[in-house]
């Protein structure tokens, strides 16, 4: 995101600007702003017509500048002695344009609603804070947190948070979500509980990193809270050989490994899936993948120690997290024993996420990293690791996360008939400009990600702008990676012309691997019954302004 931040002349300028009207001024240093809500405080609107039609004349009479001046100065006099008192429930009450755009920072409420259309960074990145706390955003972009822009902030001040709404809410015991962790409120929440959400587009693609904040998250159970000096992770010996009790301590005494690997899940862009059809899910739209630098020991490692090692006949190595449903029963993946002794498969046993320890969400204090593999099979609060001659028994890796024709439907399903998702297949999606936006006429900037499964690299992606007439190859943005161990995707991008006259763009991308997989043109051929392995031409129309 581009920083929340105006040039010195540009702030003084549009200062300038808005100063020359008294009613503008009014409502931003008193914010008396009948045109939005009516809560605004009031504390200059003794009669705010008189009150206005006063200044004007006074303005005329002595000068305008120095009458506002003086009355913008009154009114922050006012405001300084008794701030009006704001609830979150009003602040969160303003977050469309409509009702005025409100965000909070420090306790202070500001109604930055003339501000949104002059965001250096878009409105749309302004408007994800709308309703809220400015901090979590800030904290992302730390450009911001300076003193001229909180200073240009100040501005735009209305009064302040209520203290009684910082009182920490009592623990409801009987609901298992209740310890879930606080969320970062740029997240596009599909289900609360269990928590699932994926960063929106305009922020996806925004780092090739993706911050561990607006990380998509993908939870079928309520989180575990891990006491990491307690943790022992447990690895069940091969015959003959002792099982591992390993703390934290003993994880880090392993050699350290880290890699950039991108996580997808494999519902990501269900909802174009279930426009097809209806189809059994969470409405994932194309934020279900993120990228991470994780770094922790790798499994080939620990289950040399505990024994192990390649047989003739095929393995599994089964994964059991902390987290379990009300019958005890816990999350569980597995994946072939021949990928996690395959040092070059790079599996992790992660305890840093970006150089922190994982996040609660992420699978505090371990969890499995499978590069090129599919998010299910990366157990997060990672509790026992055992190779099996079967893959886990779990229902997620035996009666979810399949693949199916798009003939059969629930009645016809047998899921023992198809393999479980491993390595998934290429992908891309366009993550600006978004659906429905209206663009300038000139050029037209696109932007997305694309990956592949297997380490398979991403060597092409190809943009339209016709609905799939005519291509333009995209820059590819990323860190180089070594072949067949492409675990991260490209972010990329297309600065392109829009054809002269054109009302609507029908802007289309499409990735290429370095096997030469292409994605398919449409979703109908690929529909399934989970909706899962959605990785159709990804489709974006935009009008063009006039
Ligand atoms: N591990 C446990 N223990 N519990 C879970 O619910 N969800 C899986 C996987 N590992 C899950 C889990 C799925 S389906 C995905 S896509 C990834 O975690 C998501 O990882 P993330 O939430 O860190 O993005």
């Amino acid at each position: 995101m581009l920083p929340l931040l105006l040039p010195r002349a540009v702030v003084s300028g549009l200062r300038g600007a808005c100063r020359s009207s008294p009613s503008w001024l009014c409502t931003r240093a008193c914010s008396t702003n009948d045109s939005f809500q009516p809560q605004g405080p009031n504390l200059c609107n003794s009669g705010e017509g008189s009150s206005t039609s006063g200044w004007r004349v006074l303005g005329s009479l002595l000068g305008l500048g120095a009458a506002l001046a003086y009355h913008n100065h009154r009114c922050r006099a006012a405001q300084k002695e008794s701030p009006h008192i704001y609830t979150k429930e009003e602040v969160r009450s303003h977050s469309r344009p409509e009702t005025g755009v409100w965000v909070t920072f420090g306790g202070e409420v500001f109604d930055v609603t003339e501000f949104v259309e002059l965001h250096p960074g878009g409105p749309s990145k302004l408007m994800l804070a709308a309703g809220g706390p400015l901090e979590p955003f800030w904290a992302l972009y730390a450009a911001h947190n300076q003193p001229h822009v909180r200073e240009l902030l100040a501005q735009y001040k209305i009064g302040e948070l209520d203290p009684k709404d910082n009182t920490p809410s009592t623990l409801d015991t009987s609901d298992p979500y209740a310890n879930d962790p606080v969320r970062h409120p740029a997240l596009k929440v599909n289900s609360q509980r269990p928590f699932n959400a994926e960063p929106p587009p305009e922020l996806l693609a925004e780092n090739y990193i993706t911050p561990n904040s607006i990380f998509f998250t993908r939870n079928h159970l309520p989180v575990p809270n891990v006491d990491p000096d307690t943790y022992r992770l447990h690895v069940v010996g091969a015959p003959g050989s002792d099982s591992l009790s390993l703390s934290l301590d003993d994880l880090r005494k392993f050699p350290k490994h880290e890699v950039t690997v991108t996580l997808q899940c494999a519902g990501n862009r269900r909802s174009e899936m279930s426009q097809v059809k209806e189809v059994k899910g969470l409405e994932w739209r194309t934020g279900a993948i993120s990228t991470a630098r994780w770094a922790g020991a790798r499994l080939c490692d620990v289950l040399l120690q505990a024994g192990h090692q390649r047989g003739d006949t095929e393995t599994h190595v089964c994964f059991e997290g902390l987290d379990s449903d009300p019958t005890g029963t816990a999350y569980g993946a597995s994946i072939p024993l021949a990928r996690a002794l395959d040092p070059d498969a790079d599996v992790l046993l992660a305890y840093e996420m970006n150089g922190q320890p994982l996040p609660r969400d992420h699978g505090f204090p371990v969890r499995v990293v499978v590069p090129g593999v599919v998010g299910a099979r990366q157990v997060k609060w990672l509790g026992r690791v055992s190779v099996e001659p079967q893959e886990s028994p779990s229902h997620w890796q035996r009666r979810d996360y399949k693949g199916f024709s798009p003939s059969v439907d629930w009645d016809t399903v047998d899921f023992d008939s198809a393999p479980s998702i491993q390595e998934l297949p290429v992908q891309s999606a366009i993550t600006e400009p978004l659906d429905g936006e209206t663009i300038q006429s000139g050029e037209v900037t696109v932007k997305g990600y694309a990956w592949s499964g297997g380490g398979r690299a991403v060597i092409r992606v190809d943009v339209s702008l016709d609905g799939g007439l005519t291509w333009q190859a995209a820059e590819l943005h990323g860190e180089e990676q070594c072949p067949r161990k492409a675990w991260a995707w490209r972010l990329w991008q297309l600065q392109a012309p829009v054809p002269a006259g054109q009302k609507e763009l029908n802007i289309v991308c499409k990735a290429v691997d370095d096997s030469y997989n292409v994605q398919p043109d449409t979703v109908a051929p690929i529909w399934n019954l989970r909706g899962v392995l959605s990785n159709a031409w990804h489709r974006v129309r935009v009008q063009v302004a006039p």
